[in-house]
């Protein structure tokens, strides 16, 4: 059986068989180094701030944002999945470990063309439209160009939203 590995800055994943298992990386030494870099050129709470209004939440979710990322994912796709979402099958230890369906990587070439949702992009925040047009977050599965990061708190408001037109069901 084929095995093997990504890593993306919050999670780990193993590509085995049929299933992509998505591990949420911890990042507490990466945090204290961000924290002393920050500390030096100022920008501690203009960091922190990013995540969160409040700086000291901001830290615990930067720590914590692969499992945040991966409780994302699993409570979107049952909650509200749509054609273009990787189905997330499980979620397990309090969003430590996801299991999603395994997809295949695509050039960048190709999610230019074939991007399922460019449309809804229009106006969004320059970082969160960069993000959602890198070939790195999407794959090829049963013919459909799907997202396989999805765990933002972006990505979950705006497609919370009932959207019957692109609901998972009425194309599969
Ligand atoms: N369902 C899947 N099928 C195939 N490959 C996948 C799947 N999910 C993730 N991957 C691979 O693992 C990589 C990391 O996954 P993902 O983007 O979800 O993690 P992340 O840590 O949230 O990423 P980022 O660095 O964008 O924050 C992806 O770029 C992709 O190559
Ligand atoms: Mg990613």
């Amino acid at each position: 059986m084929r095995l093997q590995f990504s890593w993306g800055t919050t999670r780990f994943v193993i590509l085995v068989g049929t299933v992509a298992i998505k591990f949420a990386r911890l990042r507490p030494f990466r945090a204290l180094y961000r924290l002393a870099k920050h500390q030096m050129n100022g920008e501690v709470r203009v960091k922190l701030v990013k995540f969160d209004g409040r700086p000291f939440i901001g830290g615990i979710k930067y720590i914590f944002a692969g499992i945040i990322a991966n409780r994302n994912e699993y409570r979107l796709w049952h909650t509200s999945p749509r054609y273009f979402l990787m189905p997330t099958l499980y979620s397990f230890g309090g969003g430590l470990v996801n299991v999603q369906e395994l997809g295949k990587s695509i050039s960048q070439e190709e999610l230019d063309v074939s991007h399922p949702f460019q449309e809804i992009l229009a106006g969004m925040p320059p970082e969160f439209v960069y993000d959602m047009t890198r070939s790195a977050n999407f794959c090829r599965y049963k013919n459909r160009t799907c997202l396989v990061d999805y765990g933002s708190e972006e990505t979950f408001i705006l497609f919370l939203r009932p959207q019957s037109r692109d609901a998972y069901r009425l194309t599969t």
